[in-house]
């Protein structure tokens, strides 16, 4: 066994041990129940000071205004108390920022526009920082006097999630589920929509990535609460040293807002925390958590900057609600938009016109690390500048997915369908020569890559499971025929990679042996005895067919290797051909059948790179913006090359076509498909930017190699290709010279045509202005098709001009010329060809095509 496959295996599973090991949802590593058991107390505390406090009792900036001076109230919970040191003197700002940001929004708390009622969905936009009225760095905090008995992992350095640049992007991913506590309970789901819910409980996924700052990209979930009539929604993180969630009624702005949710809240924690308690050995998730990494936070949670967020929902279009003129006032809107709310849920087939946007606006504050970011719209900044955030409701969302879903399902069909056009095509071994083993290969890969992050997808997916299952399908009989077209390919095409394998021994045997006798040479006679010894134990070879194999087979002869190595091929699929005469090479290629690759280790490759692939997307969600581009630009790029290695191989085996022109072009169109829609589409789902630059260069990239591909089938293999950068290979399309006559270079069978003026003016036109004064025109019978074949034949001592250019090579396309001197239409040879090796005259071994 070669020691490079046993080093792909244990990176392969190394990589896989890591994957399964950092895996969010793998549940936790074991956690002492005594953590475990302490956070609980101190939540439970928590919780004791929410239900116990009311409006007023945390106000760490009173108004001095106010007739009395008053001190600053705090409360006893983590990060809420004085001694914390947070930057609490911004909350006044952040307040009047969330009132003021509502007022722009839907205007005046008591006469409020209607919003969408269900925030789900996913909205995204720019954001811009202020720095906070007191600047806080982490040295301002001593982690152990705010949370003890907490190991914090990173304590003595920068903390996460801290934002440094000026403006960035975020991403929002709201999940308003009716499943949640609401305020006033109601037990029953079905009459919900009775009874007016005054507060919801949510929870958002923010991505935050500080583009021009650190340059790094975090995630974090974060909890709270949602007054659906105002669409305004807080959140906050909840950590160790941050109490988030316990504190959050005080944090809001009005009073009413502190009522609602500090009797959902009140209630909703309590019910969490008892469950907790009961199950404190089993579930040791913290469920305010704001990052998917918990289980090791139990030992040693990491520092981040803690966040509030403030969203408010802006109201729909008014176009788009469709509300008649006549009956604007508010609670019509409020029905219309609670009927397009239940039809998008519970389609019943009633049309609305386009997609239901869904805009907020945004602002967030981190106390602690003290700084604001708000997103980027009016009245602040010109609309050209951005919109706040926008996205879509969850129905579109998953919609736009399906949509894409089924037309890729549909797409890796169509290539099934050109794959099996393509196997019709090539079902020959001859014909299956000439197909690039690495263009297949890169096609299965893909096909393999889809096929796996489908199942993926589809284990997670709800929603969207018969759209991926569809996939599934699509890729697995897409993998399948790929599979078997490719180990085609590999039984015709392996013996020849085992030649080269051997001659590549060979040589360095050569050089070995000659390196052997110089050094032999060189030194005294006394150590020979040695150096024979050394000379027998580096050369793993056996001895016995390195004595079969002639010594030294100069390049030409590499041809009758290759028509022996296909011929091997042809018996073991054709029995009435007859054996090949090279019997010592058959001999050599058994023993050595061991030292070359099997096809199960090739199919073991594409999947570690397929998996190693999608790990590293995956992995992308954590780098630089610009570096994550340039990946998924490399990786299309590399994909996009798949016919780069037939070209090569066209070149090599010096063949001007192996691929159906059909097959070519819809495997191009079709696999580029589904990469332009997040390279064009403006609201594509991954929320990618389109990038029309990047996509032309793609195109034209497989435009190029179509080109290339289209000139190597018309105007020869090696167009273009230095002499000598290939292997030398049989012209099959020589110029013809009288003057090669006496040297018997002209084919067998050729007479001269008396030059009449008919044969001169077809040989004219025909071919394509051959110059008649220079070339006479020879005839034969061409055996194939037992019809007539002139070829014109250049005049002794001529110097042709035209015989390397375009003219010339196409003027060569009509007549094959075989190593035995047989002369035939290049059809007729051709389709010969596809079947056997062999001169149809006298079944002489031909080179193949
Ligand atoms: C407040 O919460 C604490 C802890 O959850 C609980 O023990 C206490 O009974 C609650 N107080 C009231 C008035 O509900
Ligand atoms: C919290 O809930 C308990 C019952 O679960 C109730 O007795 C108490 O009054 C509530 N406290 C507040 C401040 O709503
Ligand atoms: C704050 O709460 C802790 C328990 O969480 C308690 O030990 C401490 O006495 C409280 N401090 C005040 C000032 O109430
Ligand atoms: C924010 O504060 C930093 C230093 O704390 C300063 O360099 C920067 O200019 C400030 N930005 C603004 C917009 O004031
Ligand atoms: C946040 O970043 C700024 C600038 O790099 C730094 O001065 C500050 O200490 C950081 N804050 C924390 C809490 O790490
Ligand atoms: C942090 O607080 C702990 C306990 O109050 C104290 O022992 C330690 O010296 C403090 N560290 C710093 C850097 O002030
Ligand atoms: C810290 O842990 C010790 C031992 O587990 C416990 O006695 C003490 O009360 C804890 N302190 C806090 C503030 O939780
Ligand atoms: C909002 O819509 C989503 C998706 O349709 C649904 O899962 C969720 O339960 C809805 N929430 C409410 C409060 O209706
Ligand atoms: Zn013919
Ligand atoms: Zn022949």
């Amino acid at each position: 066994m070669p020691p490079q496959q046993d080093s792909a295996r244990i990176v392969f599973l190394i990589v896989l041990t890591f994957w399964i090991f950092s895996s969010p949802d793998n549940g936790p590593l074991i956690a002492g129940p005594n953590l475990i058991k302490d956070r609980l107390a101190r939540q439970r505390a928590a919780h004791g000071v929410l239900n116990s406090t009311r409006w007023g009792d945390f106000d760490p900036t009173p108004t001095t205004s106010d007739a009395q001076a008053t001190e600053p109230k705090f409360l006893n919970l983590t990060g809420f108390r004085e001694r914390d040191n947070l930057a609490w003197d911004d909350l006044g700002r952040f307040r009047q920022k969330c009132d003021e940001w509502s007022l722009n929004a839907v205007g005046m708390p008591e006469a409020a526009q209607p919003v969408w009622q269900n925030a789900t969905g996913v909205v995204h936009g720019l954001w811009h920082r202020e720095n906070g009225s007191v600047p806080r760095f982490h040295s301002d905090y001593n982690l152990t006097e705010i949370s003890p008995n907490i190991t914090w992992a990173s304590g003595a350095f920068e903390w996460s999630r801290n934002i440094t640049g000026p403006a960035g992007k975020m991403l929002v991913r709201l999940e308003d589920d009716e499943a949640a506590g609401t305020e006033p309970e109601v037990v029953d789901p079905l009459v919900l929509h009775e009874t007016e819910v005054r507060a919801r409980e949510v929870t958002a996924t923010i991505t935050l990535e500080d583009v021009e700052g650190s340059g790094s990209q975090w995630d974090m979930r974060m909890h709270g609460v949602h007054w659906p009539r105002q669409g305004a929604m807080l959140f906050t993180t909840t950590s160790e040293k941050f109490a988030g969630i316990f504190g959050l009624p005080h944090l809001t702005s009005r009073p009413d807002f502190f009522e609602t949710s500090q009797a959902l809240l009140n209630r909703t924690l309590d019910k969490v925390l008892s469950k907790k308690e009961q199950l404190f050995f089993l579930d040791q998730t913290d469920p305010w958590a704001s990052s998917s990494d918990s289980p090791s936070d139990v030992f040693n949670p990491t520092a981040h900057c803690e966040y509030l967020a403030y969203l408010q929902i802006h109201p729909p279009d008014k176009d788009y609600l469709h509300v008649q003129p006549s009956l604007t006032g508010p609670e019509n809107i409020v029905k219309a938009i609670h009927e397009i709310e239940e039809e998008l849920r519970f389609p019943q087939g009633i049309s609305h016109l386009g997609r239901p946007r869904l805009q907020m606006s945004a602002v967030l504050y981190s106390p602690d690390c003290a700084f604001f970011l708000e997103s980027k719209g009016p009245p602040a900044y010109a609309p050209a500048d951005g919109m706040h955030l926008q996205g879509m409701k969850q129905e579109t969302f998953l919609y736009s997915i399906t949509v894409w879903l089924i037309g890729l399902g549909l797409v890796v069909f169509g290539q099934v369908q050109l794959l099996k056009l393509q196997m019709r095509e090539t079902s020959t071994p001859s014909t299956l020569g000439r197909i690039s083993f690495y263009t297949a290969s890169i096609m299965l890969l893909a096909d393999g890559t889809v096929f796996i992050g489908s199942i993926a997808w589809s284990l997670s997916a709800s929603t969207t499971l018969l759209p991926s299952l569809l996939v599934t399908g699509a890729s697995f009989l897409a993998m399948m025929t790929g599979n078997i077209f490719l180990s085609e390919i590999y039984k015709v095409q392996e013996p020849e990679w085992r030649r080269e394998e051997r001659d590549r021994e060979r040589q360095r045997q050569q050089t070995q042996a000659a390196n052997a006798a110089r050094y032999a040479a060189e030194h005294p006679p006394s150590s020979t005895t040695t150096t024979t010894t050394t000379t027998t134990t580096t050369t793993p070879q056996p001895a016995l067919p390195t004595a079969n194999i002639p010594v030294i087979v100069p390049s030409d002869q590499d041809v009758d290797a290759e028509i022996a190595e296909v011929n091997d091929a042809n018996t073991n699929n054709n029995a009435t051909l007859p054996a090949p005469a090279t019997a010592p090479n058959t001999n050599a290629t058994a023993t050595t059948a061991s030292t070359s690759t099997p096809l199960s280790n090739i199919f073991g490759r594409l999947i570690m790179c397929s998996t190693l692939i999608l790990f590293l997307t995956l992995a992308t969600t954590g780098w630089r913006p610009g570096i994550r581009a340039a990946y998924f630009n490399l990786l299309a790029f590399g994909y996009l090359s798949l016919w780069w290695p037939q070209i090569h191989r066209n070149a090599y085996r010096n063949c001007r076509r192996a691929l159906a022109w059909p097959f070519v072009v819809g495997q191009s169109i079709l696999r580029m498909l589904p990469i332009a829609y997040f390279y064009l589409i403006n609201d594509n789902f991954a929320f990618a930017e389109p990038d029309w630059t990047s996509f032309a260069v793609l195109a034209g990239w497989v435009w190029i190699q179509i080109v290339v591909l289209v000139a190597q089938s018309i105007l020869g293999p090696r167009f273009g290709v230095p002499k000598g950068w290939m292997p030398e290979a049989w012209e099959y399309h020589p110029i013809l010279r009288e003057d090669s006559i006496e040297a018997a270079g002209l084919p067998i069978g050729l007479v001269a045509v008396p030059s009449s003026p008919a044969t001169m003016e077809r040989v004219k036109t025909g071919d394509e202005g051959v110059s008649s004064k220079r070339s006479n025109v020879y005839s034969t019978q061409c055996v194939v098709c037992r019809e007539n074949l002139e070829v014109p034949v250049i005049k002794a001592g001529d110097e042709d001009p035209t015989a390397g250019g375009v003219a010339g090579v196409l003027a060569r396309r009509v007549y094959m010329v075989t190593p035995c001197r047989h002369i035939f239409h290049s059809d007729c040879l051709e389709a010969w060809m596809r079947f056997r090796l062999q001169c149809p005259i006298c079944r002489e071994e031909l080179p193949p095509l």
